[in-house]
């Protein structure tokens, strides 16, 4: 016999409810199609209640889903998803030190290509080249993908590309923003940062065995709990436009926007994706300064990247550098 994980049945119906959002699901039905009895619905209905969902119960129709406590929760980013893969898996968690870490972790258990770790808190971020990622609980997307694509490592970081274009599709989908990428993977809206993207990787010799993207998205709220050092750079949706925006249903339509873009990425290469990317890149023509880690500065005008994905910097000299990891400054 396989033994159900504890909660399944509330997460079950929890995604019933999601998927039937408009209508009255009776609990006859619920206890069939999730293979449990009334009596167990029942309780399952007065401890999502508890936890603060809306749910009308009307005699001989049954229940119906109103509203979800803020926040995110599994279920709601589970119901409807279209995606073959990606986010099949979802681990969740109410609170985590960082997604990224667990999903590192995860990995390396051999978790499958596609399961993503999401959380509603993240208290130890990870941000590029040794940077924390701050964010404030409840209003913010962070999450960490992981992805087992037969690639050689020395063409991962393309990957940190595609998802900066797919982070710019989704806001301008969501919200009508356009945002443009700095190199490499920084989505801003008139300066401001709203996303920030982490790729690493699992390998082997020249073999990737996970590549993981974490991804954080400053979707709601003021940042006003954040320190003035981020607020000064940082930026949110819900400040540019003035709206609040449910995180499930963005996160849908980001893993719906990442998965066709990938799809299209590993059957017809980067070369698929470079002219997205530079239609969206901000500092093209530029002249932009570069450090490096190590703290070096190269100063130069962005040319662009080639199909590899790495910057092109052309310097007063004329000469072409590559440069593969640096922060940017303009
Ligand atoms: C950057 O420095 O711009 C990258 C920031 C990446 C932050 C995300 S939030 C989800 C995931 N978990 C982490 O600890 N970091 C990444």
């Amino acid at each position: 016999m396989v033994r159900k994980p504890a909660n399944y049945s509330k997460k079950a119906i929890l995604t019933l409810l999601y998927e039937h959002r408009n209508e009255f699901l009776s609990g006859q039905k619920i206890s069939e199609l999730i293979g449990c009895s009334r009596t167990a619905v029942w309780k399952h209905i007065q401890s999502l209640l508890e936890e603060g969902f809306l749910i009308e119960s009307v005699q001989k129709k049954g229940y119906r889903l109103m509203q979800s406590p803020d926040g995110l929760n599994e279920p709601a980013v589970a119901a409807g998803l279209k995606t073959k893969r990606l986010g099949r898996t979802i681990r969740f968690y109410e609170s985590i030190e960082s997604t990224q870490k667990e999903a590192l972790r995860l990995a390396d258990e051999g978790a499958e290509d596609g399961t993503v770790v999401l959380t509603n808190e993240q208290t130890n971020g990870r941000g590029r080249l040794g940077h924390t990622w701050q964010s404030q609980r409840g209003t913010n997307i962070a999450m960490s993908m992981i992805l087992r694509p037969s690639l050689p490592i020395e063409k991962t970081p393309q990957l940190t590309l595609l998802t900066a274009v797919a982070a710019t599709d989704v806001i301008e989908k969501v919200t009508g923003l356009t945002c443009g990428i700095k190199w490499p993977n920084d989505i801003l809206y008139n300066g401001k940062k709203l996303v920030g993207i982490l790729t690493e990787l699992q390998a082997e010799a020249t073999y990737v065995k996970a590549v993981v993207i974490g991804i954080g998205i400053n979707v709601n709220g003021d940042l006003s709990d954040l320190p003035e050092s981020v607020r000064q750079v940082a930026g949110s949706l819900e400040l540019i436009t003035g709206k609040r925006y449910a995180l499930a249903p963005f996160i849908q339509e980001f893993f719906e926007c990442f998965e066709a873009l990938y799809t299209t990425y590993l059957h017809e290469g980067f070369q698929s994706i470079r002219p997205l990317w530079e239609q969206r890149a901000l500092n093209l023509g530029n002249v932009i300064k570069v450090r490096k880690p190590g703290g070096h500065i190269l100063e130069g005008v962005a040319r662009g990247i080639n199909n590899e994905g790495v910057l092109l910097l052309q310097k007063s000299d004329g000469t072409l550098a590559q440069v593969y990891s640096a922060d940017i400054e303009w």
